[in-house]
C-alpha cells in the first residue's frame, strides 16, 4: 500500500543570486543546498523551468541548466506529462555514499538525511544515544485502527461533536489567562476534577496539590525515570511487561530487571532479592500484556517492600476503568500509607491516544520537584486541551462516557469471544477475560507464533507477538515465551467477526 505524503509547496522566497557570477550554478547551489538540509522535501513540485525564471528574474535557459545539473546527479527527477520533482532521499543518499558524498561535501553541515547508511557512518555518539541504539521495540502502530491493535479503545464512539462544541467555546472568547505560559503542573480545575473523579470513581483519596497533569502515561513513567533514578541503580519491571517503561529507566542511566509475573501479578519474592533496588514499575489492575490482575496479598507485599526500602512503587492504571463485573478495582495506590505509590493514569484509554493527555498523582513531598521538571521539559500540556476536558468532565460527558466506552468494550471482547475458533493448532485456549481491551493467548513456540502473525497480517489483520513484550536475554525456563496479544476494542463488532472470518481461512 502506498502512504500518501504531504509535501509543501516550492517557495522560492530567499533564494538570492550575485548577479555578477555564474547565475545557474548558483541557482543549482540553492537548490541543491534547500533538498540537502530538507527545506525542499523528497516529493516537492519544483515550477516549470519559463515559471521559476519569472519568478527569479532569469532567463529560462539558466534555470534548465540548473535543473539539468540537479537532475543528472539524482536530486531531481521529472514525471512525464506531470512536471518536475524532489526525488525521494533514498535514492539522493544512495548516491552520496557511492562517491558523490566528497564532491558534495562542503556546505553540508546541516544535513540530516534518515538513511541509516549515512547516519552509521556518521561518528558522533553519547551514552544516551548508545542506550536509543539499544532499543530494539518496533515503533507504535500509527494509522487508523485495525482490528486486532493492541492499546486503541473504541475511540470510534468518542463524542467529537460535544468536543468540537467546547472547544469552538474556549476559542471564541479565550481568557486572556489561558494564553500566557500554564501552570507546570497543569491547569488547577482540571487537577481538582480528576482529584474528585479519582475520589469517587476510584476510591482514590487524594488532592489537586498531589497531581501533575502530562503528556500522557508515557511522559508521566519518563518523569519517575528522569527524577526517582540514580544512574547505575536498578528498577525492577515485570515480565513480560510494557517494554516502553523499561526503555525509559534505561534512558535514564538504570539497569533494568526483569521480575517473573505469574497468575497473582509480580513475584514479590525475586523483587526481595534484588540489591540496589528502589524502584518497582507495576500494571496490577490488568497486567500488561498477560491480562493478570494482581492479588491482594500481592499488593500489600509490594507495599512492604516499598516502605522497608525506602523505595518507590510506579502503578500504571493505563486501562484501570475496563473492568467488566463490579466497579473497577481500587488502585494500588489506595492502599498505600506511606506515600511510596506514585499512580500513572492516562484519558489515553478512555478518549482516544492522540489527546496526550495523561497525570500523575503524587505524594506531597514530590510536587515541587515532579512540576519543575515538568516546566524543564515542555513548561506544561496545551492549555486549550486542558481547559476542555475539564468542560468535558464539568458537564457530565466524560462520565458518561466512559460507562459507554466499557458497554462498547465489553460487547467487543463478546464478539471476540463468540466468534473465536474452538481449536487452533498450537495456540491455547481463551482465558476469562475480566478487564482491558486486550487478551493474551499462550502459543506453543516462537516459530509458531510468527507464522500465525505473518498468515493474519496476510488477510489483513494485526496481532501483536507475546514475544516482544519480554526483556532481551530472558532466561528460557522450559515455558513458551510465545503468544498472542489480541486488543478487542479498537473496531466495532461487525469488523471483528469479519476478522476471525479471515483468520479461520489461513490458520484453520
Ligand atoms: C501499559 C501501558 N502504559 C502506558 C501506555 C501509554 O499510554 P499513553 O498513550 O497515555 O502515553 C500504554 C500504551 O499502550 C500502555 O500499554
Amino acid at each position: 500500500m502506498s502512504e500518501r505524503i504531504l509535501v509543501l509547496p516550492f517557495d522560492p522566497t530567499g533564494i538570492v543570486l550575485d548577479r555578477r557570477r555564474g547565475l545557474s550554478q548558483q541557482l543549482y547551489q540553492a537548490l541543491r543546498g534547500r533538498i540537502l538540509d530538507g527545506r525542499l522535501s523528497s516529493g516537492t513540485r519544483l515550477p516549470a523551468s519559463r515559471e521559476l525564471a519569472e519568478q527569479l528574474g532569469l532567463s529560462r535557459n539558466t534555470v534548465v541548466r540548473a535543473y539539468d545539473q540537479l537532475y543528472a546527479e539524482g536530486f531531481i527527477e521529472s514525471r512525464v506529462g506531470d512536471g518536475t520533482y524532489v526525488s525521494h532521499l533514498e535514492k539522493i543518499s544512495t548516491r552520496l555514499s557511492t562517491g558523490l558524498y566528497s564532491r558534495l561535501s562542503t556546505g553540508l553541515s546541516t544535513f540530516s538525511p534518515n538513511s541509516t547508511e549515512v547516519l552509521s557512518s556518521c561518528s558522533v555518539s553519547s551514552e544516551p544515544l548508545e542506550r536509543l541504539k539499544s532499543n530494539h521495540l518496533p515503533p507504535p502502530k500509527t494509522g487508523a485502527p485495525r482490528a486486532f491493535r493492541v492499546g486503541i479503545p473504541a475511540f470510534d464512539l468518542f463524542p467529537f461533536d460535544v468536543w468540537a462544541k467546547l472547544q469552538a467555546g474556549f476559542w471564541r472568547n479565550p481568557d486572556p489567562a489561558h494564553l500566557g505560559y500554564g501552570d507546570p503542573a497543569g491547569e488547577l480545575e482540571l487537577r481538582e476534577l480528576i482529584a474528585a473523579y479519582l475520589r469517587r470513581s476510584r476510591g482514590l483519596s487524594c488532592t489537586a496539590e498531589q497531581i501533575v497533569i502530562t503528556h500522557g502515561a508515557q511522559q508521566a513513567i519518563s518523569l519517575c525515570a528522569q527524577l526517582l533514578l540514580d544512574p547505575g541503580s536498578r528498577v525492577a519491571v515485570e515480565n513480560p511487561g510494557y517494554r516502553a517503561a523499561g526503555h525509559a529507566f534505561t534512558m535514564a542511566g538504570a539497569e533494568v530487571i526483569g521480575v517473573p509475573v505469574d497468575n497473582d501479578g509480580l513475584d514479590c519474592a525475586v523483587l526481595e532479592s534484588l540489591d540496589n533496588c528502589r524502584l518497582a514499575y507495576v500494571t496490577p489492575a490488568h497486567q500488561y500484556p498477560t491480562g493478570v490482575t494482581m492479588s491482594l496479598a500481592r499488593r500489600l507485599a509490594l507495599l512492604a517492600w516499598a516502605e522497608r526500602h525506602q523505595g518507590w512503587v510506579i502503578e500504571d492504571d493505563y486501562d484501570g476503568e475496563y473492568r467488566y463485573s463490579g466497579a473497577p478495582l481500587a488502585p494500588l495506590a489506595a492502599l498505600d500509607r506511606q506515600g511510596r505509590v506514585i499512580y500513572v493514569g492516562t484519558f489515553g484509554k478512555v478518549a482516544f491516544p492522540a489527546l496526550r493527555l495523561g497525570y500523575l498523582v503524587l505524594p506531597t513531598s514530590l510536587m515541587r520537584e515532579f512540576s519543575w521538571a515538568r516546566a524543564l521539559n515542555v513548561r506544561h500540556s496545551e492549555v486549550a486541551t486542558q481547559c476542555v476536558m475539564a468542560q468535558f468532565m464539568v458537564q457530565g460527558y466524560f462520565q458518561r462516557h466512559i460507562r459507554r466506552m466499557r458497554r462498547a468494550a465489553l460487547a467487543r471482547r463478546n464478539a471476540l469471544l463468540n466468534a473465536w475458533p474452538r481449536e487452533i493448532s498450537g495456540v491455547g485456549a481463551m482465558p476469562v477475560v475480566a478487564a482491558g481491551l486486550h487478551l493474551t493467548l499462550p502459543v506453543q513456540g516462537i516459530e509458531r507464533e510468527r507464522e500465525l502473525i505473518e498468515q493474519a497480517e496476510r488477510v489483513g489483520v494485526e496481532i501483536s507477538a507475546l514475544s516482544n513484550f519480554w526483556l532481551p536475554g530472558t532466561p528460557d525456563e522450559g515455558k513458551s515465551r510465545a503468544g498472542l496479544v489480541i486488543g478487542f476494542a479498537a473496531v466495532p463488532e461487525s469488523s471483528i467477526k469479519i476478522a476471525v472470518e479471515q483468520l479461520k481461512k489461513v490458520w484453520l
